[in-house]
């Protein structure tokens, strides 16, 4: 330090490199060892200046994090597993923290995660949206199935609830509906924190990292690595430098642990920020010799991907580009039947702000049909989605989930959410083929109850839909609206609902859906407007007429006043069917 101070006096005015120089804190250390509990819990103050923390093992420098840390009393912990490091010597070391910080007085060690007594029953925490116990999230990453597990990763701040750090989290569900947190799955290195991607079984040890595969009598390995590739994002760092890249995680224990390959990154840069690699197999069945290859779809910059292939995981090769596609970040690239006939299937490209095109794909190069059609709308809160890798093919499903995207919550140690998983279909419609989006059928095993039902005609007035059953934290409820189409005149004609203080609202002149001030298109199917609503502590997601709209909207509900049904004297009849949800926590805990 003292000699970079001298040379750099010899070409920058001394007031100028006391104030680079400035510290206003000092270094302070933690020492833990060796470790003898699976994880350690360090105090975080919402709002407290943020410091640079870095953590090494037996004196090896591990990676280093932003954390506000709390110089007294915390408002929650965090947790780093510190078991993968069981008997060694562990190291933390705050820099410039105020000399008076009481912070190491306030880490604790365990065997259990982060505030285990009062996780899940905060106010405003989700009932069946995945959130994560502590910290922020944003993207959903690494969706794979595999024996019988969905695993869900996401992108992670684990230190705090605002962007930062990122980590892959990482949750498994057996039914898409009760998550386990486990602990954080790929931690930041040398080549950058850990941005998004993707994750699939290499049922072929195609990219040899099982060393020891086990081969069945009907000649299939049981022991297949599960496989993650993702943008290694090196300007985050503490020491910024190095581009993004993409980068391989894989795991020889069913997807608990994940190891680094040892020859990362995978891909070297190619431009700007590229990032976000989904990766998936692809075999032709048309054409009997194709033994397949894997394909990456890679965010570029602006409007333009590209696709890359591979036999091995491991070495990649450009083939195509997707220039101007209409959308940025997130790609996302799959098959599907049109109107559920496997005879005829389209190609779907997906974007993270939920624009797709439609096409043909030979395996190495992507031909647009149509599109950019977007699912997403001005006000919108939802953002790169992705679906799931290896769902067996009896379930057929293209399950996908989305970040619910929002403002930041209402005093939460967490913060942000993931969308219900939700199903996608191509459909005919009368303007073409377009992506159906509903949600799983697996969140109907939350109805708690027999439903309530409300039927009648509207009479400009309110009806109020009193029922204790209307008043739980989570809803699920059916709307159908019955046009009457001679009584439809140049508007606005509107019907709708008032509930938890937002309104959803459809008008059958300008045939517009307004799901709290989120306006979509909407034109009747069979003289009937169908709304599937699910209420959850912060959100609400509505699915109309078998998902040709879905819109996920984010708001703080006022729980204080009676939902009703209103809309113009005898413009539709309605039937209003709900279920309150039962909290998806009680397992998942
Ligand atoms: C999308 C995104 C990705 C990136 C990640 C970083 O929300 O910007 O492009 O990989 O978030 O958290």
């Amino acid at each position: 330090m003292k000699l970079k101070r001298f040379l750099l006096s010899l070409i920058i005015p001394a007031s100028l490199i006391s104030s680079l120089f400035a510290q206003t804190g000092t270094s302070q250390q933690y020492e833990y060892k060796p470790v003898d509990k699976r994880f350690i819990h360090l105090p975080v103050k919402t709002g407290a200046p943020r410091v640079w923390m870095s953590l090494s093992v037996d004196g090896v420098s591990q990676y280093d994090f932003q954390i506000e840390i709390a110089p007294s009393a915390p408002d929650f912990y965090v947790t780093i597993e510190a078991g993968r490091w069981m008997g060694k010597g562990l190291v933390l070391t705050a820099e410039n923290v105020p000399e008076t910080s009481q912070w190491r007085q306030h880490v604790k060690h365990s065997d259990v995660m982060s505030d285990e007594e009062t996780v899940y029953t905060e106010k405003y925490r989700p009932q069946f949206h995945f959130s994560p116990r502590r910290g922020w999230t944003n993207d959903p990453n690494g969706l794979v199935f595999y024996k019988g597990i969905y695993h869900l990763f996401f992108q992670h701040n684990p230190f705090g609830i605002m962007w930062g750090n990122m980590t892959w989290g990482h949750a498994i569900s057996d039914d898409l509906v009760h998550w386990k947190e486990l602990p954080d799955a790929v931690l930041p290195d040398h080549h950058g924190v850990v941005y998004s991607g993707s994750a699939l079984v290499d049922w072929n040890n195609t990219s040899g990292l099982q060393k020891n595969p086990v081969v069945n009598k009907k000649g299939k390995i049981t022991n297949p690595p599960l496989v993650a590739l993702y943008t290694s994002y090196g300007p985050e760092l503490r020491i910024k430098g190095k581009e993004a890249t993409q980068s391989i995680a894989y795991s020889l224990d069913e997807g608990v642990t994940w190891l680094k390959y040892p020859g990362n990154p995978v891909v070297p840069h190619m431009v700007a920020q590229n990032r976000d690699p989904k990766v998936f197999w692809y075999h032709d069945d048309r054409s009997s010799g194709n033994m397949g290859h894997w394909v990456m779809v890679l965010y570029l910059k602006e409007q333009d991907y590209a696709v890359l292939v591979s036999n091995d995981l491991i070495h990649w090769e450009k083939t195509c580009d997707i220039l101007g596609a209409g959308c940025t970040e997130c790609p996302d690239m799959f098959r599907l039947p049109v109107d559920g006939n496997r005879k005829n299937q389209r190609w779907v490209f997906w974007g993270a702000d939920g624009a797709y095109l439609t096409g043909d794909f030979d395996g190495r190069v992507f031909t647009k049909q149509e599109g950019p059609y977007f699912t997403n709308r001005e006000g919108e809160n939802d953002y790169a989605a992705q679906t799931y890798s290896d769902i067996p093919e009896k379930d057929g499903r293209r399950i996908q989930i989305s970040w619910l995207r929002s403002d930041r919550f209402p005093g939460t140690p967490f913060n942000q959410q993931m969308s219900v998983p939700r199903d996608l279909t191509l459909r005919t419609t009368p303007e073409g083929i377009r992506l159906f989006i509903g949600p799983v059928r697996e969140i109907e095993k939350l109805r708690a109850s027999s439903p309530v039902k409300f039927s009648g005609t509207l009479s400009g007035e309110p009806h109020p839909l009193e029922s204790g059953k209307m008043k739980g934290e989570q809803l699920d409820l059916t709307v159908v609206f019955k046009l009457n189409d001679q009584r439809i005149q140049n508007g606005p004609e509107e019907m709708g609902l008032e509930i938890r203080g937002i309104k959803i609202t459809y008008d059958a002149a300008s045939q517009t859906l307004d799901v709290a001030g989120v306006k979509a298109p909407l034109k009747p199917l069979n003289h009937k407007i169908e709304l599937r609503l699910l209420f959850d502590a912060l959100s609400v997601e509505a699915f109309a007429n078998d998902g040709i709209v879905a819109v996920s909207k984010y708001f703080v509900p006022d729980l204080t006043g009676t939902p009703v049904v209103f809309g113009t004297k005898g413009l539709a009849g309605y039937k209003i069917t709900g279920y309150p949800l039962n909290s998806a926590w009680t397992k998942g805990k």
